[in-house]
């Protein structure tokens, strides 16, 4: 048997029929961008997440891009992110000219060590970007404190969370501003890119509407200079789809990392710390294996799909040699890197598919 790590078709066969009349009747109407499907998926996923306005955007990147430029982030500035976290939480922080500074992963969990971001504030710091990796919630209590005593605003990264809750608040609904990305691996996901960019307050909501849209006041007026980020009416009617069905998926993908938690209790696999601050949706479904490269090696001839999210922490990448923070920087980051392995928990995994990934998995710590 061979079990993918993530298969997107599985999903995408239910509702492509559906999906497909709605486009059709999109083309056909001429309009393929701003029309009705972008505001019921605005709506609705404002709902969703207890927030006030949430705005579609083309990615995710962009919707970190455009929170950045909506605290008016330029030359000079600081943003600071966690070194565990992904590449496009640093692009747009360099693409506006800004200093992106990496502080630890927390030891608890997979957002930033609270000491070394409070150390890390200065007059020069703008915002914080904290990213909820692998579906887990950060320590948004102890980091919005941190936030509140420094009056630096947080931006929470929430591709990875949609739906991840603390105490019963959605994470994207905690910061100042949240984003995410839709694109088709996420837990909510478009068939193509996608983002979303949430936030309570009514004033940024206008600023990133107008940043969003070439800077434009009115019609052909550009008071400020800004960007062209739109989710389009076809990726919104199928966000939709996904959104009525986000927590039953998310509760499976609980439930299936929960099997392999309690199957491998007897293995030298760790899981990861999923719900030290919340609930979790399983982005990934991680284990700490300080054997990795074997593991991985017997998996693969199996045929189980696996991952790594991510192998290289931020400083490690070429693209951040400018910076040049050795190896050794950051600790907790890099000894995750090369300990983490991802097993499949996507919604549409079968019950032979599980059961077969667990034979498997004890197989190799048999040997
Ligand atoms: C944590 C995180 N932030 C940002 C992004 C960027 O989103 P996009 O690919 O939609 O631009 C991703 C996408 O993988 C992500 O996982």
């Amino acid at each position: 048997m061979k079990v993918p790590l993530l298969d997107l078709t599985r999903f995408n066969k239910e509702i492509a029929e559906e999906w497909l009349v709605q486009v059709r009747g999109i083309i056909l109407s001429g309009r393929l961008l701003n029309g009705p499907y972008k505001k019921d998926f605005e709506e609705k996923f404002s709902q969703y997440l207890g927030v006030k306005h949430c705005l579609g955007v083309a990615s995710g990147t962009d919707a970190i891009f455009l929170s950045l430029k909506a605290f008016d982030i330029g030359h000079g500035d600081e943003v600071i992110t966690h070194a565990n976290a992904f590449i496009a939480d640093i692009e747009p922080i360099m693409a506006i000219g800004a200093t992106p500074v990496l502080v630890d992963k927390s030891e608890n969990d997979y957002g930033p060590d609270l000491e070394q971001l409070k150390k890390a504030i200065n007059k020069k710091t703008k915002a914080i970007l904290v990213v909820h990796l692998l579906g887990v919630p950060s320590a948004m209590e102890e980091i919005l404190k941190v936030s509140e005593e420094s009056g630096v605003p947080v931006i929470e990264d929430a591709s990875q969370a949609q739906g991840a809750s603390i105490n019963g608040k959605k994470v994207g609904s905690l910061g100042k501003i949240g984003v995410f990305s839709l694109g088709p691996v996420k837990n909510l996901r478009a068939v193509g890119d996608a983002g979303a960019i949430t936030t309570d307050d009514s004033n940024l909501y206008s600023k990133i509407v107008q940043l969003a849209h070439h800077g434009e006041k009115s019609k052909y007026l550009h008071t400020i200079y800004g960007w062209n980020s739109r989710l389009d009416e076809i990726q919104a009617a199928w966000l939709l789809f996904g959104l009525k069905v986000l927590d039953e998926r998310n509760k499976r993908r609980v439930d299936i990392y929960k099997r392999y938690k309690e199957a491998f209790k007897d293995l030298p696999l760790v899981p990861m710390s999923e719900s030290i601050n919340g609930e979790s949706v399983y982005h990934q479904g991680i284990f700490y294996a300080n054997n990795r490269e074997a593991f991985k090696k017997y998996l693969d001839e199996k045929e189980i799909g696996n991952g790594s999210y991510y192998p290289y922490p931020l400083h490690t990448q070429e693209a951040w040699s400018h910076a040049k923070l050795p190896a050794g920087s950051f600790p907790r980051a890099e000894q995750y890197s090369k300990d983490n392995i991802a097993l499949p928990v996507f919604a549409e995994l079968t019950e032979e598919e599980i059961e077969y990934t667990i034979s498997v998995v004890k197989d190799f710590f048999k040997q």
